[in-house]
């Protein structure tokens, strides 16, 4: 199946996964709408998506400001039929220890992460059960699965997304609507770099093990094979051996944690 005649809406699609996503559903014949907060970025993105010949547009907004959200989602409608995809993607992330950690810091990522994640769903998803179908693609975590060091915050918002949407799927699957989890290792992305620390600012660096993931454009092409066989979850990377020891073998997923050194 390709996404010809599909209108896919991607957050996060100035950089990383989101941007790669931009590119791998167009290649597929889906028209996009790209949302984030650098307009610029998502300017650039469009004009190379309609070099190849696919429409798309820029529809910028902020997760963490309801308002913007909610004006995106009244705008959409002026710009496109539906969306048929709702993508997920943007979110940030976190690098401090619980006590370092601000509780503004915590509520800044459940924020972005979560509750910027859920109105804009709230938005979409009257439309979606209207027209008796739609898909909504979240881009979780392998931590929205486990806990791990120095993402306390950010782990938590990952697993209220699995709560939220598994939810959400119990309660509109007979309407037509699907859901997709997906819980990727490490990508390399700008993620590190903008990940929070406890006082708020910027980590600014790219962390060794995230430079060691696997490219963003990889783990698109898994996310568009998930997508199409519209599967509920899906683990991406090597990291997701991960959640299968958490679930089979905890006292070995708890040993291996514990000597993470928290990075
Ligand atoms: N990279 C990984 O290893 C990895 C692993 C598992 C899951 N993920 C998840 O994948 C998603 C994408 O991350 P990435 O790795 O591609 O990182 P990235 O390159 O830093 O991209 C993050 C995206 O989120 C957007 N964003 C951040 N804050 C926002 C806000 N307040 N409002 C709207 N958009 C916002 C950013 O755009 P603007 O700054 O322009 O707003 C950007 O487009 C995230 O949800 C992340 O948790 C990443």
């Amino acid at each position: 199946m390709k996404f010809n005649d599909k209108t896919v809406w991607i957050t996060g699609a100035s950089s990383g996964i989101g941007e790669a996503l931009a590119h791998a559903f167009s290649d597929e014949g889906a028209d996009v709408v790209l949302s984030a907060r650098s307009e610029k970025k998502l300017e650039e993105i469009r004009q190379l998506i309609e070099k190849k010949g696919r429409k798309a547009w820029v529809l910028p907004l902020d997760l963490a400001d309801t308002e913007s959200v909610k004006t995106a989602a009244s705008r959409v409608e002026t710009l496109v039929p539906a969306v048929d995809i709702l993508v997920h993607c943007g979110g940030i992330s976190q690098r401090s220890r619980v006590h370092e950690t601000l509780l503004e810091v915590d509520r800044r990522i459940m924020e972005v992460n979560f509750f910027g994640t859920i109105a804009l769903t709230k938005e979409v998803l009257p439309r979606m059960l209207a027209r008796k179908k739609g898909h909504i693609v979240v881009i979780s975590s392998v931590m929205g699965k486990i806990g791990f060091p120095v993402r306390s915050a950010y782990a938590a918002s990952k697993h209220a997304l699995h709560g939220f949407f598994e939810t959400l799927w119990t309660e509109y699957h007979r309407d037509g609507i699907d859901v997709t989890m997906v819980c990727p290792g490490m990508v390399r992305t700008n993620i590190s770099y903008h990940s929070l620390e406890g006082d708020g600012k910027e980590h600014g660096v790219m962390d060794p093990r995230q430079a060691g993931g696997i490219s963003p454009e990889k783990c698109a092409r898994k996310i568009i094979r998930a997508v199409k066989r519209k599967r509920h979850e899906v683990y991406i990377g090597k990291e997701q051996i991960l959640i299968y020891l958490r679930r089979y073998i905890p006292c070995l997923f708890f040993a291996i944690v514990s000597k993470f050194k928290p990075t």
